[in-house]
């Protein structure tokens, strides 16, 4: 009987440990799937993508999908915090995240970090000019950029989808009722959905900024419509980017056609690039 055990043991320890590895990649796709709601059933957004073309951006300290296998939980920890705060230019923003009720836009997203980082360090280097500058943010989400910018002087229009301006209203009122309450001439919430009744916006603006908005290949052709309305020659446009897939990469592409892209910023820690356009 002990004879046979043996025999068996090898056999049962491989199939118990196949089960395990089935059984957390299930988990981690559960997990992705949740994060993508609003991304019509794609999943992965945060998995490493497979070539490395035109690719620093996705240095080695990103994490990939094999290191999530072990630690699936890790990348997902910021987003499952009710309460985030970060300062800028010595201003405390608060910002309240519903990853489970709302998804994606209900969170803040490294790209959103990175480009506020980017924008006060610009302005207090006397390299960017934001106060008094018309300024509107896309795909707002949270309102981290949008929030950042009104401090950083600009007269700032925070927007989003329908189903989002919920978190961003909620988030931006917060804040101006508290800390921030002599920004609040500087910053309005709008609607927008990309390529949507694009003539409430009439004005052009100075800046527009953008944080994480390169994701959904359905959305490309309408977000650079989007841009293309609200932009002149004068018009400076911050992208602030996780490139995830190649096909995130056309639209970079798609942008070259009309506008002169440039990466301005590179975070490789974080995996994020920031790139400027301006109308050719
Ligand atoms: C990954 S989240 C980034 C949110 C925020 N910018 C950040 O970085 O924390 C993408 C944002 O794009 C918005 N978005 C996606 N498709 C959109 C569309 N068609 N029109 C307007 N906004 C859209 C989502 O609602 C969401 O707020």
């Amino acid at each position: 009987m002990i004879r046979i055990k043996e025999l068996f043991y090898p056999y049962i320890m491989i199939w118990l440990s196949r089960a395990l590895l089935l059984l957390s990649s299930f988990m981690i796709i559960r997990e992705d799937c949740a994060q993508e709601d609003c991304i019509k059933g794609t999943c992965n957004i945060e998995q490493t993508c497979e070539k490395e073309s035109e690719r620093e951006t996705m240095s080695a300290s990103k994490p990939s999908s094999a290191v999530m296998l072990y630690e699936p939980l890790s990348f997902l920890k910021p987003f499952n915090q009710e309460e985030r705060s970060f300062t800028v230019a010595g201003h405390l923003i608060h910002i309240h995240q519903m990853w489970q009720e709302l998804g994606v836009a209900a969170v803040v997203w490294d790209a959103a970090i990175v480009l506020t980082e980017y924008l006060e360090r610009q302005v207090s280097a006397g390299r960017l000019v934001m106060k008094d500058k018309k300024i509107i943010e896309l795909g707002a989400g949270t309102g981290l950029v949008s929030m950042a910018s009104a401090i950083l002087g600009g007269n700032t229009t925070s927007t989003d989808r329908e189903d989002t301006l919920q978190i961003l209203k909620k988030n931006i009122e917060a804040n101006l009722e508290d800390d921030l309450s002599s920004f609040r001439d500087l910053l309005t919430v709008q609607k927008l959905d990309w390529g949507e009744n694009l003539d409430v916006f009439q004005e052009p603006f100075d800046l527009i900024l953008g944080a994480d908005i390169i994701y959904i290949e359905e959305t490309f052709e309408k977000l650079l419509a989007t841009i293309r309305h609200l932009s002149t020659r004068a018009t400076r446009l911050l992208l602030s980017c996780r490139i995830r897939y190649d096909r995130d990469l056309r639209f970079l592409e798609m942008l070259r056609q009309f506008y002169e892209v440039k990466k301005v910023h590179k975070d490789r820690q974080r995996g994020i690039d920031i790139y400027r356009a301006t109308l050719l």
